[in-house]
């Protein structure tokens, strides 16, 4: 028998298992990862290497570095989820691992170390899309949360409005039409000065701002529920340019820009995702993603929910970001559906989830 056969025949046994429970590893972008999730929805731990101080330097993130310090880490960070967990590698029941979408020799990593795994230990082994892992990093938060659910997943490469139908169902009712709400931050937090990533800085000084100090344009879009964010962003970068020309001192003003550039990205995922969440009459909406640990973003989404009578979601703020905990999560619903990959399984940079 091959090990995908054996895979296939030990399924159902594992489908029905009490306590399933799966380690797995997240390598897409600068955060090397691993943990061990139980039925989905208990974190038995959760390691993370942050590889930010190694591209802050270059002001963003380097593809080459990310691969050479996920292969560094990616061991490491497995040891530590299984210790932490207090468990032995025999005693894990299958093998999660984010398959994209990101940078391709980052995703490599994961996926290298993931098979390996699946094969020696002869377990299954789970492909996991990224944006789904962030999206389910609210079950980790929220055990009573169920599809069906709107989710808004803003992170520093996707802005979604997406209808959680079923577990691994998905329909999109909007996306970005350019760049992505973090990518925006980022790029708003660099012509003021902050480090890589400006998104918590900017966030975090927009709290001393004036929210209404500048005004910004409204972007229109094609769909009813998409995004654009980069004339905001081309606006801001030039409004800022053109103070500096003017010889007036941007360090005076950077807490106003901040809440101002803050207030308008968190207008615009605000009135979107709740036109959506209305038309939808689901009343239950759910934050996912990197930006959704924005604190304008959070307050702005509980008072609208509580006004409209939604049941708001948001991830703890330790699982906004990139995380192997949410990617566990999102393993276990795809092994309940059955949904295996073989030890061909490659990284897949421009993965789609819907
Ligand atoms: O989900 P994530 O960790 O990685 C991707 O999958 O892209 O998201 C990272 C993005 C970065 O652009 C970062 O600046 C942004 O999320 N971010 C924030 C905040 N925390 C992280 N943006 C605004 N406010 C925050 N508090
Ligand atoms: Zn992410």
């Amino acid at each position: 028998m091959t090990y995908m056969e054996r895979c296939r025949e030990r399924l159902p046994e594992l489908q029905q298992k009490e306590k399933v429970r799966i380690l797995a590893i997240e390598s897409s972008c600068d955060e090397t990862a691993a943990a061990v999730i139980e039925n989905g929805r208990v974190i038995l731990s959760n390691a993370v290497f942050t590889q930010i101080p190694l591209h802050a330097v270059y002001g963003g993130v380097v593809p080459e570095i990310a691969s050479r310090a996920h292969v560094d880490a990616v061991d490491r960070m497995v040891d530590w989820a299984l210790k932490e967990a207090s468990m032995t590698m025999n005693e894990i029941d299958a093998i999660g691992v984010t398959c994209g979408p990101g940078l391709v020799g980052a995703l490599l990593t994961g996926v290298s170390c993931a098979k390996a795994l699946a094969f020696a230990l002869d377990k299954p082994l789970i492909p996991v899309n990224h944006i789904e892992g962030h999206i389910c990093a609210n079950y980790l938060t929220s055990p009573e949360l169920e599809p069906p659910f709107i989710c808004l997943v803003a992170s520093g490469g996707h802005s979604h409005i997406l209808m959680v139908e079923d577990y691994g169902v998905y329909r999109l009712l909007g996306c970005t039409q350019d760049d992505a709400a973090g990518e925006a931050f980022d790029k708003a937090a660099r012509v003021l000065h902050l480090p890589y990533p400006g998104g918590p800085l900017l966030d975090k000084l927009s709290h001393e701002g004036n929210p209404n100090a500048l005004t910004l344009p409204r972007p229109r879009t094609p769909g009813k529920y998409d995004f654009s964010f980069s004339g905001l962003k081309t606006a801001f970068i030039n409004a800022v340019h053109n103070m500096e020309q003017k010889g007036i001192d941007i360090e005076a003003q950077k807490a106003d820009l901040a809440a101002s550039f803050q207030h308008a990205v968190v207008s615009s995922l605000l009135e979107k995702t709740m036109d959506a969440a209305l038309a939808s009459h689901v009343k239950r909406l759910a934050l996912a993603g990197g930006v959704s640990a924005n604190s304008g973003l959070r307050a702005a989404f509980e008072q609208a929910c509580q006004k409209a009578g939604i049941t708001l979601y948001m991830p703890r703020l330790n699982l906004c970001g990139d995380n192997a905990a949410m990617i566990g999560s999102a393993a276990y619903y795809r092994l309940k559906r059955g949904e295996l990959a073989d030890l061909s399984l490659n990284a897949k940079p421009a993965l789609r989830l819907v």
